[in-house]
């Protein structure tokens, strides 16, 4: 096996295999946030990337892809049906969303989550050189933290969880609630998104353990971990610990890189396109998601529907752009959104459009960065609209690319982001009135206002970048593990 000092785990690699009908395959960039976010780090920091191809029973040698390591880990048919479709996302996923969808709690899935994720600790323990540094990351992986620690005592093992973590009263719901937060807790330092998430899992870890949290450290005693699970030891006088931090660490993107394809006149020209293929509508709408129930989709439809049924709107005022990605596609809940989804936009469609323009122009496929880029400078109102979300990073690559200082981000207070971007205009998703109202609000909004919005909203976004927030954490993680050390 190859060695490094860094290594990256997450259930996704950067890039994803991709099998046609044809039986033909190729890698293409892998789908969501986390691949956003942690590639930039990854090309600068070195080092290796472990994660599953996103195809089963498949088995590869490392390689590099746009100088990044990538190394395999292989999953049966039955483990990503299991594991990944299974309780990450039909158990982990919706119950760490506020249970937007009712989570599913299975006894073979959870058995399968655990066979996997020993799996990908093996996969980092013997990939990472000796006091090497090991980062682990999302809601797929939360019991590696644990089995790496077991396995090599030797490593700093940080954990970033980019989605929510949810209230006690949600979470407590879990089977395995004791189990996942011992996992977690092997790490030396577990990051998320908000300060609320963080809060959220001290409570839960105070609940569970007993254990004194002085924010945002946790005394972990060490007896504990030589004993297994017990249900309460609260640090006693004189007991030997270990600390975790547990923080935020707001993620953010590449905003530079971003900022720059949207100067490129290739891709300012394709924006003007855009506008003149709509039809010169006044103003362009847009939402860009994977297509997940979490994001609000369907309410964002049912405003601009209404704004057109009571005519507040006409379709010559305002086309709506969805570009909804393809995501988890064999889970049922995303195939019953789907047709929802579809439903809807038929309806609207087939209510309102006319032969020379189109109310929604609904897209379910991906697109290169080239043309996401050039449909964020086309649109005057970015529509970010989820009823819960770790960050969304849509949100800020809206701003990253507004160079010229204009277009207006819509933004649910519900993200995230929202803790971040306070002079976007904020709205609660659920509230349909006020959503059409800040929808026409945005459509009215004198140049003046729109610009110094979005000028502050850009100083907030090129200032955190992702490059900061990945050297925060790795530092917060090297300054904690010495300090662990002397303990
Ligand atoms: C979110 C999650 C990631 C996940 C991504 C795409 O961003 O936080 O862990 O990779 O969605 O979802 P998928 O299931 O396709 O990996």
């Amino acid at each position: 096996r190859e060695q490094y000092d860094f290594v990256v785990v997450s259930n996704r690699l950067p890039v994803d295999r991709v099998v046609r009908p044809d039986g033909s395959a190729h890698w293409q960039p892998s789908p969501g946030g986390l691949v956003t976010a942690l590639e930039p780090v990854m090309q600068t920091k070195g080092g290796a990337w472990i994660g599953w191809s996103g195809q089963p029973d498949l088995d590869f040698e490392p390689f590099d892809s746009n100088g990044i390591r990538v190394v395999p880990v292989r999953l049966s048919a039955l483990e990503v049906e299991h594991y990944y479709e299974g309780f990450s996302n039909g158990t982990v996923w919706p119950l760490y969303h506020d249970v937007i969808a009712p989570p599913i709690f299975h006894r073979d899935w959870w058995e399968t989550y655990v066979k996997v994720n020993q799996r990908f600790a093996e996969a980092a323990a013997s990939s990472c050189n000796s006091g090497g540094t090991v980062w682990v990351h999302d809601y797929q992986l939360q019991l590696v933290p644990k089995m790496l620690r077991a396995l090599r005592p030797d490593l700093t093992i940080g954990f970033f969880n980019h989605i929510p973590f949810p209230p006690y009263g949600i979470y407590s719901q879990l089977p395995w609630r004791t189990q996942i937060v011992e996992g977690l807790l092997g790490a030396d330092v577990i990051g998320f998104q908000r300060l609320a998430d963080a809060n959220n899992f001290s409570r839960a870890v105070r609940r569970l353990k007993g254990f004194v949290t002085k924010n945002p450290i946790i005394e972990v005693p060490l007896v504990d971990e030589s004993e297994g699970v017990r249900a309460h030891a609260p640090v006693r006088k004189g007991q030997q610990f270990r600390t975790v931090v547990a923080r935020h660490f707001p993620i953010s993107i590449d905003s530079a890189a971003w900022e720059k394809l949207a100067r490129s006149p290739s891709v300012q020209a394709r924006a003007k396109q855009i506008r003149e293929d709509l039809g010169n509508p006044r103003s362009i709408l847009l939402g860009v998601d994977r297509l997940d129930y979490t994001k609000g989709i369907g309410h964002r439809l049912k405003a601009f529907g209404e704004l057109l049924s009571d005519e507040s709107l006409t379709i010559e005022d305002a086309t709506l752009v969805q570009i909804a990605s393809p995501s988890r596609e064999r889970v049922r809940t995303y195939m019953e959104l789907r047709d929802e989804i579809e439903l809807t936009v038929g309806r609207i469609n087939g209510d309102f459009a006319t032969i020379s323009h189109t109310a929604i122009s609904y897209h379910h496929h991906g697109y290169p960065r080239e043309e996401m880029v050039a449909l964020y400078l086309a649109a005057d109102i970015m529509l970010v609209t989820a009823l819960r979300d770790g960050m969304n990073l849509v949100a800020k690559e809206y701003v990253a690319t507004r160079f010229d200082d204009d277009g207006v981000l819509i933004l649910s207070e519900f993200a995230g982001a929202a803790d971040e971007l306070k002079r976007a205009l904020l709205i609660n998703p659920h509230d349909i009135d006020g959503l059409k109202e800040t929808i026409l609000a945005a459509m009215a909004m004198p140049k003046r206002d729109r610009q110094a919005r979005m000028r502050a909203l850009r100083k907030r976004v090129l200032e955190n970048d992702v490059d900061k927030w990945s050297t925060e954490f790795l530092r917060v993680l090297t300054t904690s593990r010495s300090r662990g050390r002397k303990d």
